[in-house]
This record gives structure tokens, C-alpha cells and sequence, in this order.
């Protein structure tokens, strides 16, 4: 442990997220010790700057959590693939220390938490096994716009979301890179994540549907019922992919108190300090770099069955690490690390 500042350990640190993460925490108010940036066994990576330092990155080898982190990190960030999460999770909670999980793989384990929509980390659940979870970046984004909406009285949004390569990692955003160059070259395309191919097309299911829904679809329905209080089968989601680098992006159309339009809407949106409102909408591609929700295209349904909204963010700076931060900063302020 670091005598002033904390020590945080991000397993997954030469991925999209825990790079954008590393970024992020340098940039906040967060007194930060020491990275401890850990990777897989699978390739040797360059070491890791950060705040005028290098450190090098260090390889899980047979599932073991390297002992530098059990013994010295204050913090432990997971950004890595849900199964990787999970396995190696056990080591870090025996060992006592507090695990912030990025895309909600321990959320049975964890207390799930969205500080910067309004949902702060319930201390008290917290110290049971210390474990919190920052949901999908697209329940991020969702719980941020429809938060405020509870006020007029949100008792259902249903939601079309359209997901970028890039939140498939950066795995993702290589491989739609290498099906536009190759189709242009009519080459063969790889298609190892996007078995269906991704380039010039638009992937109405992420994954296959078991009784009519997808996973995903069924994940974030579950993920914001419980932040904001309904029901799963009130907040129906369908998630698209496009072949997009960077940014989600969704369409909601919800169901308010009679009597809310779409300008009640558009002020309630504008006074929240997370939400930029704005027309023309922010497209996904220009919010990349800001750590807000962007919202527009505020509408009436033309039947009078409520109002239609459009709302952007940056899959990982908003999406992950400006939520990984608010939790972070939540936990330093009460004590909690
Ligand atoms: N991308 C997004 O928009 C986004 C947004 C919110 C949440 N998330 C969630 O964040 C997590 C990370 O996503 P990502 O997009 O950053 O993925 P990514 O770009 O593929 O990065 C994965 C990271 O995990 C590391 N890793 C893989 N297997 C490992 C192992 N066995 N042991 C230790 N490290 C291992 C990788 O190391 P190597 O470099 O050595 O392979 C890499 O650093 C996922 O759970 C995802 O669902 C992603």
C-alpha cells in the first residue's frame, strides 16, 4: 500500500477501456501512488506511461493474479473480458481488496452502480465482498438520459441501441478495419467476432435470439430495471451493431405522466449536469473524448403516446471510465478503499 494515494491495479490495462482508464485517472482528482498495469500471458507489451512514469506491464500466467497486485494494490479495476473477470476475481476478494468490475461480470457478486447518473454505490451492500460493478456502457448511457425522466413519471422506455465495433473491444475495431480494407481489395474478409461480417452492413442481433431476444438485449433490460426501479419487461431493448469504430448510440421512445411532451422533456435533460442537450444531435463518431451524454432530436409521438429521444456517448470514456471514475472517487471520499 502506497503511504499517500492509492495504488491501483487495471487487469486489462493494454485493452480499449483500461487504456482509456489509465488516461482518464491521471486526469482526475484522484491521488494516484502507482499504476500496477496488468495484461495476458499471450504477447509481451510495451510498458505503460503514466504521469511521467513507466511501469511495466505485468502477465497473468495460469490464471494467477500476479502477487504484486494481492500484495500492494489499495484498488483493483477489471477491464477484461467477462470470463477472464470472473476467474480471476476469487484471488482479489480473498485477498480483501476493493474490485471495481467494467461491464458488470460479477454483478450476482457486486453491487451495480452508476454515480454518474444518480445511482451511487450502496456503501452498506459494498462491504459485504467489496465488489462493484459499472454496467454496460449502453446501460450507462440509457440510465443517465432516463434517470431524470422519473420525475415525469417514466413507466416505460423501449429502447433501440446501435453498438460501434469499438465496443467489442479493440479486437472489434481491428477486425471491421480489416473487412472494409479486404472487401475493397476483394480479399477475404476475417470474421472471427462478426461471423456474418460487420463492413457495409448492419447486424440487427448481437449474438443469436433464444425465445425472440438476445443476450445482450435481455442483460440491459435486467441491468437498468434494477437501477431505475421497473420492470425488465417495461425497459424492452433491442441492440444493434453498425459498423461504426466509436460511440453508442439509442433511440428511446417512453412512456411519461399524461400531459408530459416533448418540451418538459428537453428542459428536465438540460438541467442535469451529465447531459448535454443539443440539435442537431451529437453524432456517436464527435462524442468521442467527452465524458457526457449527448441528447436530441426530442420529439412527440405523433399518436400522443409519448416521446421519442435520441442520446450519444462515448462508449468508453463515458460509458466505462468516467463511471469507473465517479465509483472510484465515491469509494476514496467515504473510506471505502
Ligand atoms: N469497449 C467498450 O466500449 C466497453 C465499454 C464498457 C465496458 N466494457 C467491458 O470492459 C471489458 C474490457 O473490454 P475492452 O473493450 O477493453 O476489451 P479489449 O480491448 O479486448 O481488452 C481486453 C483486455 O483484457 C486483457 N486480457 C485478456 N485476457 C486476459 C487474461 N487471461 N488475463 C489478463 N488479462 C487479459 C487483454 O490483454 P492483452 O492485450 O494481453 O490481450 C486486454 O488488456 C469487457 O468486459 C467489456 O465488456 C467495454
Amino acid at each position: 500500500m502506497a503511504e499517500s494515494g492509492l495504488d491501483i491495479a487495471v487487469i486489462g490495462a493494454t485493452g480499449a477501456v483500461g487504456s482509456d482508464l489509465i488516461e482518464a485517472f491521471e486526469r482526475s482528482s484522484i491521488d494516484v501512488a502507482r499504476f500496477i498495469p496488468v495484461a495476458s500471458a499471450s504477447r509481451v507489451h510495451s510498458p505503460v506511461e503514466a504521469g511521467g512514469k513507466r511501469y511495466t506491464v505485468l502477465p497473468v500466467t495460469g490464471d494467477a493474479v500476479p502477487e504484486k497486485v494481492l500484495e500492494e494494490a489499495d484498488l483493483v479495476v477489471f477491464a477484461t473480458p467477462a470470463s477472464v473477470t470472473r476467474t480471476l476475481a476469487p484471488a482479489v476478494v480473498d485477498a480483501g481488496i476493493a474490485i471495481i468490475d467494467v461491464g458488470g461480470a460479477l454483478v450476482d457478486q457486486g453491487v451495480m452502480a452508476v454515480p454518474l447518473a444518480g445511482f451511487p454505490v450502496d456503501s452498506d451492500l459494498f462491504t459485504d465482498r467489496r465488489i462493484a460493478c459499472s454496467p454496460s456502457a449502453p446501460a450507462v448511457l440509457a440510465a443517465t438520459v432516463l434517470r431524470p425522466l422519473r420525475a415525469l413519471g417514466l413507466s416505460r422506455a423501449q429502447l433501440s441501441v446501435m453498438l460501434p465495433a469499438g465496443a467489442f473491444g479493440r479486437g472489434g475495431a481491428e477486425e471491421l478495419s480489416r473487412q472494409v480494407v479486404s472487401l475493397f481489395n476483394s480479399g477475404d474478409p476475417p470474421r472471427a467476432l462478426f461471423p456474418d461480417g460487420l463492413a457495409f452492413d448492419v447486424l440487427a442481433a448481437l449474438g443469436t435470439p433464444a425465445d425472440d431476444w438476445t443476450g445482450a438485449e435481455r442483460r440491459l433490460s435486467m441491468e437498468l430495471a434494477a437501477l431505475l426501479r421497473l420492470q425488465p419487461t417495461d425497459l424492452p431493448a433491442t441492440v444493434m451493431v453498425i459498423p461504426t469504430f466509436a460511440g453508442v448510440s439509442l433511440n428511446a421512445v417512453v412512456t411519461l405522466q399524461p400531459g408530459v411532451g416533448a418540451e418538459r422533456v428537453r428542459t428536465t435533460l438540460n438541467a442535469i449536469p451529465t447531459i448535454t442537450v443539443r440539435d442537431p444531435v451529437v453524432s456517436p463518431l464527435h462524442t468521442v473524448g467527452t465524458a457526457t451524454a449527448h441528447a436530441g432530436r426530442i420529439r412527440d409521438d405523433p399518436g400522443g403516446r409519448g416521446v421519442h429521444f435520441w442520446a450519444s456517448g462515448d462508449n468508453l470514456r463515458f460509458g466505462a471510465s468516467a463511471n469507473v471514475l465517479a465509483i472510484a472517487a465515491q469509494l476514496w471520499r467515504e473510506n471505502l478503499l
